[in-house]
């Protein structure tokens, strides 16, 4: 069968994109390269272009025999949405309605989507269970859920069958480092101070020391980009399998500090690395921590790089290999 990847470019995309590839699946890449990189993608073929720009659209569907859709293509800063809400709407929202009408009009309908931790907010409890609440704190996560709820009532009305995947934090990089990381400019904590590792950075801020946590930084369930593929993989299959549409969350069930993560990136690459304490970045909750029971019942997965320093070390490979990301 022929995939559909959109934002395929992208960081968790091309992970995906190369998962696939190593399952035998045919896979064909749609990306605007605005944030992604053409080096990212392997063994692909590579459209470029926007979703809402219908002839690209067109010719991948007349194409290509396109059996199912894996949909990343999103703007996904949490700060610039709250700067630019309709940037967000206009490019998340819009974009996927182009691309559902597009499926529909094709008779392409199944869907598994990139959602997002941000669609809870400020959570309940923890861990985070699929039932919760979703009360988005930033247009971003409002974006994801808008969608979510497209997704839910285009299966009711045409029999688009989706699976939403909400992931919790992606880290990490291919272990063998052939693709990785690379954001421009750089928000991601992991990538940052391993680029204070590397020099390029004087120290790393913590963004606040005095949340209700063990040592007063924000809690995250960070997660390895090749176990969110995995899981891209299964959702596909349990769409092929049994057309049944369902939201997963994704995450190790683990939670990391800040602090935590610094201390394991000093041990990983054995660099010191230089942190002090900043003023705490608004809209961050203090504790995220998914419960993943559902995807690993329902959809069998199972990540197997479970442990964050093995995550750190695959994303240390790449960026000292990388320094400067796909531009060296
Ligand atoms: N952090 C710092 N210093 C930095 C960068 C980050 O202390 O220089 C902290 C943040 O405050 C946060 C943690 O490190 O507590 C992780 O921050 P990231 O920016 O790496 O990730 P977030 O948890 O903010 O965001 C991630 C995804 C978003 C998604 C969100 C869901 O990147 O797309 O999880 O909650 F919306």
């Amino acid at each position: 069968m022929t995939i559909l990847v959109t934002g395929g470019a992208g960081y968790i995309g091309s992970h995906t994109v190369l998962y696939l590839k190593e399952k035998g699946l045919d896979v064909v890449v749609l990306d605007s390269l605005q944030k992604g990189h053409r080096e990212a993608v392997l063994n692909a073929p590579l459209y470029t272009g926007q979703l809402k720009d219908e002839a690209v659209l067109d010719e991948i569907f007349q194409k290509h025999a396109i059996e199912a859709v894996v949909h990343f293509a999103a703007d996904s800063l949490v700060g610039e949405s709250v700067q630019d809400p309709l940037k967000y709407y206009e490019n998340n929202v819009g974009g996927t309605l182009n691309l559902l009408e597009k499926m529909v009009h094709y008779g392409v309908l199944r869907i598994v989507f990139s959602s997002t931790a941000a669609v809870y907010g400020e959570p309940e409890s923890i861990p985070i269970q699929e039932t919760d609440q979703t009360a988005p704190t930033n247009p971003y996560g409002e974006t994801k859920l808008a969608i979510e709820k497209m997704l839910k009532w285009s299966d009711q009305a045409y029999g688009l069958k989706s699976v939403c995947l909400r992931y919790f934090n992606a880290a990490g990089a291919d272990p063998q480092a052939k693709i990785g990381e690379d954001h421009q400019p750089e928000s991601h904590l992991i990538p940052i101070v391993l680029q204070a590792a590397l020099g390029q950075r004087d120290k790393i801020a913590i963004f606040g020391d005095d949340y209700p946590t063990e040592d007063g930084s924000c809690v995250r369930d960070y997660i390895h980009v090749m176990d969110l593929a995995q899981a891209h993989y299964l959702a596909l299959k349990k769409l092929a399998a049994t057309n049944e549409s369902g939201i997963y969350n994704l995450g190790s069930g683990k939670g990391f500090s800040v602090q935590e993560v610094i201390d394991t990136c000093r041990k990983v690459t054995g660099r010191e690395i230089k942190a002090d304490v900043s003023p705490r970045r608004p809209g961050d909750p203090a504790v995220l921590i998914a419960s993943s029971h559902r995807a690993e019942e329902k959809l069998g997965w199972k990540p197997e790089y479970t442990e964050l320093d093995e995550i750190v070390a695959h994303a240390w490979q790449w960026h000292k290999q990388s320094p400067n990301g796909y531009k060296n």
